[in-house]
């Protein structure tokens, strides 16, 4: 797959929902109802940061939801690239990009929405192929304005801005033009998911698909 290929699958991912959860999981026995949880509430494409030790079994147990699209986030190495192919995740996310990483990606053929804050690592990506991209961290980094600077010179890229979004501001980010989708881990409270309370995931996830409307 060319990076080019791989960003239009991004793209599709991106296209599925206005929001990707991001989420943080400590065991992975809440995987399967969390993402159930998710996909009945209208968001379909989620992902699971490689920042805790379920991580990978939480992407494997996630991988059977009917109607969900799992992907793993925090990717920083060629390993995290492998072992998150392996778990089953069908993309990846990563908060920057690197060249090794890139390159594992592509070697893996896991398709790759990679962060980039600055117009020079835009423009890095944008010369491999990579169209669409995470704004990462989008409120400390500038956020719409920023956003919105890219805009005019970089009207190719398209961005999923992560990092300080939440339903107060979700809806202005997805009025640009260049915004595809947004990150964020508010429609996964921690509490939520420690406890099993499903319903309360469902009822946020479908609170972030009105986002769109
Ligand atoms: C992260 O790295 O944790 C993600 O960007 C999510 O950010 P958020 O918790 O501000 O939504």
């Amino acid at each position: 797959m060319t990076p080019a290929e791989q960003s239009l699958k991004a793209a599709e991912v991106c296209s599925a929902a206005p929001v990707v959860p991001v989420i943080q999981i400590e065991d992975a026995a809440q995987a399967h109802g969390l993402a159930t949880a998710l996909v009945a509430g209208g968001l379909p494409a989620l992902e699971v940061t490689l920042r805790t030790d379920a991580a990978l079994d939480a992407i494997s147990a996630m991988a059977d939801v009917e109607g969900g699209i799992v992907g793993a986030g925090t990717l920083l190495t060629p390993t995290d690239v492998k072992a998150a192919k392996a778990a089953g995740a069908t993309f990846g996310v990563s908060p920057g990009a690197t060249d090794a990483l890139i390159k594992a990606a592509e070697d893996e053929e896991l398709p790759l929405l990679p962060g980039a804050v600055t117009a020079s690592e835009v423009m890095n990506l944008l010369e491999r192929g990579y169209t669409v991209q995470k704004f990462f961290p989008a409120e400390a980094a500038g956020g719409i304005p920023m956003l919105k600077g890219f805009s005019s010179p970089l009207p190719q890229v398209r961005f999923c801005p992560t990092g300080g979004i939440s339903l107060s501001n979700a809806r202005n980010y997805l009025a640009l033009p260049n915004t595809i989708c947004v990150g964020g881990s508010w429609v996964v409270p921690k509490d939520a998911v420690a406890n099993g309370d499903w319903d309360r995931i469902t009822k946020l996830a479908r609170e972030a698909t009105q986002l769109a409307a």
